[in-house]
């Protein structure tokens, strides 16, 4: 870059909102093309971008390029398929404040082996993106996807495909009305984080099924009334706080492998006061009057059993 239009640069700028970087085009109104970066980089990030559609194959070229980064971008619409195709060292894609972009195209992640974090938040998204053909093979990968409030359901193997070893799913803050059966199958789940999906009223007892995992569950904040009484063999600890429509938990004899829990009503607590085994470490707490509650409720005869439905 010469002297002179260095000189613009630092002089001219009132800093315009709308950025591209020199080597994409951003035509308002248009596509997206970032076609070649050249060797050695690393980090797209894209904000204020004009465009309305990311199209298939919009990054082609930049096989350096580590993470790819849009966000602010009231004008972003559109992505299709292929939009993020091949990109073998992308690790990070972020997906934020895009509240227009309405669609994400069937296979717009696809064949990703080294993504580690894709996060799709604050969008206008009606379903949960496709993420099934990501076939990323990096240990703990994490997808969140929150604050998309226009997502109202979790489908079955929604998840298969996504990476071949363990995942973490924060999924927290959208639209979710309902996690369909299967919906986990095919996946290895470090934690499954569905906090404050605020209209989370049903989650199927299926829905674990297929799944290993998860050993962390939140479902804090939630509708939820009941809990699958399948998949919870793995769960080491349980966080549901302002759980207030559940009121019920399954038998405690499901929860072979927990270890704390933090609930939210006394009668919560009564379902694992008795644990079978003594090598388990239950802390539970909450409530104000909410140990005192616990432990005159673990003073009664311990032939009782409370397991389910006290309230
Ligand atoms: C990926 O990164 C490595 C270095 O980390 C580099 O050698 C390689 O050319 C990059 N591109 C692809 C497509 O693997
Ligand atoms: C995941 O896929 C990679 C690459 O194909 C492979 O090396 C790895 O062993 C696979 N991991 C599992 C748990 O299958
Ligand atoms: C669960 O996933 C397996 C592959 O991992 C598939 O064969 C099976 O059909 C799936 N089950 C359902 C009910 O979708
Ligand atoms: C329970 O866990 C706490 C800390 O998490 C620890 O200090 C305590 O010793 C544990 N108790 C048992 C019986 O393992
Ligand atoms: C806790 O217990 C005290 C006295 O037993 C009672 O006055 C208070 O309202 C209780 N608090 C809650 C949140 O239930
Ligand atoms: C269990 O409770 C019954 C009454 O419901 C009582 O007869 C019995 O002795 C109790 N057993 C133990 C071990 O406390």
């Amino acid at each position: 870059m010469g002297l002179l239009p260095m000189l613009l640069l630092l002089l001219w700028p009132p800093p315009t909102r709308t950025r591209c970087p020199d080597f994409c085009s951003c035509k308002p109104d248009g596509a997206l093309s970032c076609p070649d970066a050249g060797p050695g980089f690393t980090r797209l990030s894209l904000t204020y971008l004009p465009v309305k559609v990311i199209p298939s194959q919009a990054f082609r070229g930049l096989s350096d390029v580590l993470i790819i980064e849009i966000s602010q971008s009231d004008s972003l619409e559109r992505m299709e398929a292929n939009a993020f195709d091949s990109l073998l060292n992308l690790s990070e894609i972020l997906i934020q404040n895009t509240k227009n972009l309405v669609y994400i195209g069937p296979g717009a992640f696809t064949n990703l082996p080294r993504l580690k974090y894709l996060s799709i938040c604050n969008t206008g998204i009606q379903k949960l993106p496709d993420v099934t053909k990501i076939f990323s093979a990096e240990f703990n990968f994490i997808l969140e996807i929150c604050d998309n409030l226009h997502i109202t359901t979790i489908p079955g193997n929604a998840f298969q495909g996504m990476n071949n070893e363990s995942a973490t799913l924060k999924l927290y803050g959208n639209g979710f009305e309902e996690i369909q059966s299967h919906a986990f199958n095919g996946t290895t789940l470090i934690s499954l984080d569905l906090k404050e999906n605020k209209n989370l009223r049903k989650m199927h007892n299926d829905a674990l099924r297929g799944a290993t995992g998860p050993n962390v569950l939140d479902i804090s904040s939630t509708k939820l009334e009941a809990l699958p009484s399948y998949g919870l063999e793995s769960v080491q600890v349980l966080i549901a706080t302002s759980s207030y429509s559940l009121k019920k938990l399954p038998p405690r004899e499901k929860f072979v492998s927990l270890l704390e829990a933090t609930l939210t009503y006394p009668s919560h607590c009564c379902a694992f006061i008795n644990l079978p085994t003594k090598d388990q470490n239950i802390s539970l707490s909450i409530f104000e009057n909410f140990s005192k509650q616990c432990e005159s409720t673990a003073r009664k005869p311990n032939n009782e059993t409370l397991s389910e439905s006290e309230t």
